[in-house]
């Protein structure tokens, strides 16, 4: 008879048990471990697979999976082996794959419906290798622009986190984990990760647990409600505790309290950095047994968890019932991808980067570049410009502008790996454009990035010269973002300055492109460019998409989802501040950020009218409608993002001096007048109080709508909740 646990028409749980029932200790534990295998050799990938049953590699590409799958099946269980992949902009670390911008560039076209289609292509490229699962989103709020992993979150607002975190998880998952295009999503960095002391990556996290309700869960929250089958742990502690040694944060709010029913892996190490770094524990058997306490699922690259564990397990130290919910949890997710019944299949790799993803990708990227200045419209370029100097170190780098998490830089550091797919840098893209004009073309790398010498810059001044206008394209670069990348200082660096400065002394216009994983400090192109324009790292199609918007083509529509310092001495800038005494201001520095949340501009106009709630007093159960007029009082068509910020009155605890709520993004043609509705859930007004209790407290809230979240540029009305 078929033994419960291979007969696919019974329910999960069913199987679950039944397998669970026939496991020894040492299987159990063995679905528990996951293994890098850049970090082991052939030889001990395949003792891991037969003699310890690992339940899970990262980093493996198609054949290497297909292998070890294999050898999976022929062990007594025959359970199958969970491959998982940074695939963080589009299934990236394999060379050949379509490379979408970051998910900072991604979230500030503020389009739901291409993030979650940018998750599906990936999904669909990352299965067509043969693995299942993406360490994807990120979930972080990028408060302090030092941190090197800005580039890897949605922006600063927990809401829009939580709206991006979402959509895209809709689109790996797909309609059915069951389906052969759907891949796992995992929520990370749980949870504070952005935060963390200094900006620097992976220290404490000093946060109260009413701040970590209130600024760090909310995105996670909505990552449980959408389904996310997986969460990452983070490196950090919050004020002194390791998350991954939380039983308060993993079980009791995670598990508990969201009812998170999928399995949380650590992040890399996390098991031995209670020992090494955290210094929580003295010894091995002491941090396993802290990891399977606090929830800890599946154990990141902490091979010596599985002789400790099994021991602790043997011992009675740890009651096996915790590693059985640990392991119940991984193979209920096995059984519901249908992974025991799929056959191990051949790479399907017609799917990486065909006509259908590039498209999609196409669409994102133009809606993610941001048009940051545009002095007497100096931008779209007129039929005038005949000859044009693309200048600067990011304009023909490739490497700086996929950013972080590619075959460049993981799983192993390749930096002169050659795309196999066709790319566009910023080059290439305004050459395209303009060969199809008539225009000429010149280009000059100027400087580096990482290097202060002057020497080339003369050149490009006299090939700027030449031009009628000047193309700076200037940033940072893969060696100031990613893990350990934190930086100090956040003004651009080299000769980037220097070569700005003589570009401009050329008395041409100048054109700044911005080719950067995050927010630098910028207050010289500021002032000084004629037109800036925001590009973060934004992947194979940047210099298309770039071009379209310089030859107007495509009018941009991308508005910051992160705030600009104006030095980094004035951080934190994120728009959502408590508020203070003072001003919020230093004395020898602006108390605005020099571009602020949700700031973005258009080759239209647009202006905002008439707000009205459809209710001014109302209950926290109710739902009420924002209504507004939006005239497009230009002369081109063009979208634009319609903002919904809140702030409370009076309130118990300080709470923040506005917040996102909502947001429409509408397309509207010149002369045209959209009312535009967006709704907001009075629920959506609720603050944690000093109990942690999620109360709306009755009373004034400030309703505000607008284009940004500059209060000059906010039409109020008031809204009393009963
Ligand atoms: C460490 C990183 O923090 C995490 O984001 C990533 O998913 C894992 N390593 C696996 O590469």
């Amino acid at each position: 008879m078929q033994e419960i646990y291979k007969d696919f028409s019974r329910p999960v749980s069913e199987r679950v048990q039944d397998i669970l029932s026939k496991m020894t200790i040492e299987e159990k534990i063995g679905q528990m471990m996951q293994i890098s295998f850049a970090n082991v050799s052939r030889e001990e990938a395949e003792e891991w697979v037969t003699k310890r049953f690992a339940g899970s590699f990262l980093h493996t590409l198609g054949e290497d999976s297909r292998w070890l799958q294999d050898l999976a099946s022929q062990t007594r269980l025959s359970i199958p082996i969970i491959f998982g992949i940074d695939a963080i902009h589009g299934h990236a670390l394999y060379n050949g794959a379509t490379v979408f911008p970051s998910q900072l560039a991604m979230s500030c076209s503020w389009n739901e419906k291409l993030v979650e289609e940018a998750g599906r292509v990936t999904a669909r490229e990352v299965a067509a290798d043969g693995l299942h699962w993406t360490f994807s989103p990120v979930l972080c709020i990028g408060r302090d622009l030092r941190w090197g992993r800005i580039n890897e979150t949605f922006g600063e607002d927990p809401y829009l986190i939580g709206i991006f975190a979402a959509a895209i998880i809709r689109g790996y998952q797909g309609k059915s984990l069951s389906d052969s295009d759907s891949i796992l999503a995992c929520a990370k960095h749980y949870l504070g990760y952005g935060e963390s002391t200094g900006g620097r990556d992976s220290y404490d996290t000093q946060a109260s647990i009413r701040k970590v309700r209130e600024v760090f869960l909310p995105p996670f929250r909505e990552a449980v409600k959408a389904g996310c089958a997986t969460f990452m742990a983070g490196y950090q502690s919050i004020d002194g505790t390791p998350v991954s040694a939380s039983k308060k944060l993993l079980r009791d709010i995670l598990k508990e309290e969201l009812g998170f029913k999928g399995f949380v892996v650590t992040d890399w190490n996390n098991t031995g950095s209670l020992i090494i770094n955290q210094k929580v524990c003295g010894n091995m058997a002491d941090a396993s047994r802290k990891a399977i306490e606090a929830g800890n699922d599946m154990i990141m690259s902490t091979n010596e968890f599985y002789d400790a564990a099994v021991e602790l397990v043997k011992t009675g130290v740890v009651s096996e019932a915790l590693v059985d919910e640990a392991v119940r949890r991984i193979l209920s997710i096995k059984f519901a991808m249908g992974l025991f019944e799929k056959k191990n299949t051949t790479s399907k790799s017609h799917a990486f980067a065909c006509p259908e993803h590039i498209e999609t990708n196409l669409k994102l990227t133009r809606e993610s570049i941001v048009l940051l200045k545009n002095e007497n419209n100096t931008l779209p370029l007129g039929s005038n410009v005949k000859n044009i100097a693309v200048i600067g170190p990011n304009a023909d780098c490739i490497k700086a502008q996929f950013g972080d998490w590619t075959f460049f830089s993981h799983p192993v550091p390749n930096p002169d790996a050659i795309p196999k797919i066709p790319v566009h840098t910023m080059l290439k893209g305004i050459e395209e454009l303009s060969s199809s004009k008539g225009i000429h073309v010149f280009y000059h790398k100027g400087c580096d990035i990482m290097n202060a010498a002057e020497e080339s810059i003369a050149e490009a001044v006299n090939c700027a010269s030449a031009a009628d206008v000047v193309i700076a394209v200037v940033g940072d670069c893969l060696d100031q973002n990613g893990e350990g990348k934190d930086r100090a200082d956040l003004n651009i660096s080299g000769a980037q300055q220097k070569l700005l400065e003589k570009l401009r002394s050329c008395g041409k216009p100048l054109i700044v492109v911005l080719v950067n994983g995050k927010p630098l400090s910028v207050p010289w192109i500021a002032q000084n460019a004629d037109a800036v324009i925001e590009t973060f790292n934004s992947g194979m199609l940047g210099g298309k998409a770039l071009a379209e918007v310089l030859f107007g083509e495509v009018n941009p529509s991308g508005k910051l989802t992160i705030s600009f310092p104006y030095h980094s001495g004035q951080l934190p800038v994120y728009y959502n501040l408590l508020p203070g005494w003072h001003g919020n201001k230093y004395m020898d520095m602006p108390e605005k950020p020099l571009y602020p949340f949700g700031y973005g501009l258009s080759y239209t106009s647009f202006k905002y009218s008439n707000l009205i709630l459809s209710k001014t007093r109302c209950s926290a159960s109710d739902t009420i409608v924002a209504s507004v007029d939006v005239t497009n009082i230009g002369k081109l068509d063009g979208k634009e993002i319609v903002q919904l910020y809140a702030n409370d009155v009076v309130s118990s605890v300080v709470t923040p001096i506005k917040e996102l709520k909502g947001f429409k993004k509408v397309e509207i043609k010149a002369g045209e007048t959209k009312t535009v509705q967006i709704p907001l859930e009075i629920s959506q007004l609720a603050i944690c109080n000093e109990n942690e209790q999620y109360v709306v407290e009755p009373g004034e809230f400030l309703i505000m709508v607008g284009p940004d979240s500059r209060d000059e540029m906010l039409l109020k009305a008031s809204l009393t909740v009963e």
